[in-house]
């Protein structure tokens, strides 16, 4: 059974104190609801890791993930972040490849590549992100674009690493845009994804993964989104600074 999965990126958004009133309120809600079937991850700024991290030990289906890692195990790397000092603050996820990583600081697929297996060395999970930019979608090679990042990206990984990869799709178009792909659009490209997998892997490796949308997800689009058959949750970036609206999204899995 693949995993349903709901998580949020902060972005950079949230001094430590507001992250943790978030958080608060977040389970508060989240703990009184029947979300059994799904898991709710929050990723907030590596400087609030440690605190929110704390905050869900324990708690069942409740975990954190970093928003980025270097791609580099240790060394004289001013300002980066490594996956195992990730990994002593209690993160269990590493979100990789989000598009604004790849447009604002020239992550390339070869690097994510390289983040991709220092991240499962250390034993945590991937959520790995593709997505097309609107010129992209208009000249319709979409496909052809997100089917390279995921061969670059991942195709090097054995069936059994990727497995703990979760793939976000997340058209560049439709983040914070308020621009949303429609259910289609989403079932498409999903459904594309499983396809390559399979073929590279095999159809019962593909059947396992999670695929997660991304863009403008919010607690009125979720169901639909939700009831693809491809599509295994969300990766909420605006809607996840609500609680709300966050919990909203993840109980559209009911
Ligand atoms: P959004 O962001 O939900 O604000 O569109 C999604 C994301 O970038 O992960």
């Amino acid at each position: 059974m693949r995993k349903k999965i709901v998580a949020g990126n902060w972005k950079m958004n949230k001094t430590l104190e507001e992250g943790v009133k978030l958080v608060e309120e977040t389970l508060q809600l989240f703990t009184a609801q029947p979300t059994d079937n799904a898991i709710m991850i929050f990723c907030p700024p590596f400087i609030s890791l440690e605190k929110i991290s704390l905050m869900v030990d324990g708690k069942s289906n409740v975990f954190t993930a970093a928003q980025n890692c270097y791609s580099e195990k240790s060394g004289a790397y001013t300002g980066e972040v490594s996956v195992s000092m990730i990994k002593s603050v209690g993160a269990q996820y590493v979100i990789l490849g989000h598009s604004e990583r790849r447009q604002y600081f020239d992550e390339t697929n070869e690097m994510l590549a390289r983040k991709t297996n220092l991240v499962l060395e250390e034993g945590l999970n991937p959520i790995f992100c593709v997505g097309e930019l609107l010129e992209v979608r208009e000249g319709n090679k979409q496909e052809e674009l997100v089917g390279k990042q995921i061969s670059e990206g991942l195709f090097h990984l054995s069936a059994e690493e990727l497995q703990k990869v979760v793939i976000a799709y997340e058209p560049v178009w439709a983040i914070g845009t308020g621009k949303v792909a429609t259910d289609e659009q989403a079932q498409e490209m999903h459904a594309f994804i499983r396809k390559i997998l399979a073929a590279k892997y095999n159809a019962e490796v593909a059947n396992e993964i999670s695929i997660l949308y991304g863009g403008s997800c919010k607690p009125s689009n979720a169901a639909g989104f939700f009831s693809q058959k491809d599509i295994d949750g969300g990766l909420i970036g605006g809607a996840s600074l609500v609680a709300t609206d966050f919990v909203g999204i993840i109980n559209k899995f009911q």
